[in-house]
């Protein structure tokens, strides 16, 4: 039995209008550069929910008039003697190259993450250009300096859970997000 206490920071509806507010900066600037084609890279396992609502939304404001595709990709981080070091589980088959690429993770931490994805993406797939979509950030935690283009929320370093976020596995399908009370 889990015992432990989880405050809400952000209710179900906070995090639609989050969610549809991203969708929104992210059709203004295709629109802005013509282009209607999206190519998202969603970081599993905690942004696969994120970056389902958000391509539902990107469709219904779009009346299904952009062209999406959607790639998911896999890290994982070693603790222990090589602490901090990620490991690509699942990259990109498709060819990406000279295409230009959005980023959708759940929450920007140090900022490791995204870093070695963008040097995937770059460096392995040639893609032409990353962008970066997250739904929350914890600023104060950053180690590298990144660049978030389309970003949700800024949070204190606390750590939550829901929305696809979890705390060894569990708490991902809370609608809300909250943080554990510690
Ligand atoms: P970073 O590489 O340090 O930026 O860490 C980013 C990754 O750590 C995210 O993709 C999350 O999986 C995880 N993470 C960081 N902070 C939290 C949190 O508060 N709750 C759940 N997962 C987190
Ligand atoms: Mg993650």
């Amino acid at each position: 039995m889990n015992c432990e206490e989880i405050i809400p920071l952000f209710l179900a509806e906070e995090i639609k209008n989050i969610v549809r507010d991203i969708s929104r900066r992210i059709i203004k600037d295709a629109i802005k550069e013509g282009n209607n084609k999206l190519n998202f890279v969603t970081v599993l396992e905690g942004a696969r929910r994120f970056s389902d609502e958000l391509i539902g939304e990107i469709y219904c404001q779009t009346c299904a008039g952009f062209n999406i595709n959607n790639y998911n990709i896999k890290v994982s981080s070693y603790c222990g003697m090589t602490s901090g070091k990620l490991k690509l589980e699942r990259g990109i088959e498709a060819d990406l190259s000279e295409k230009e690429v959005i980023i959708l993770e759940d929450i920007v931490d140090s900022g490791k993450t995204i870093q070695f994805l963008a040097d995937y993406l770059l460096k392995d797939k040639q893609v032409s250009r990353v962008k970066i979509a997250s739904l929350l950030s914890k600023p104060s935690r950053r180690r590298v300096n990144i660049q978030i283009d389309y970003l949700g929320k800024e949070i204190p370093d606390v750590f939550v859970v829901g929305y696809g976020l979890d705390k060894d596995g569990i708490y991902r399908n809370l609608n809300y997000i909250g943080r554990v009370k510690s």
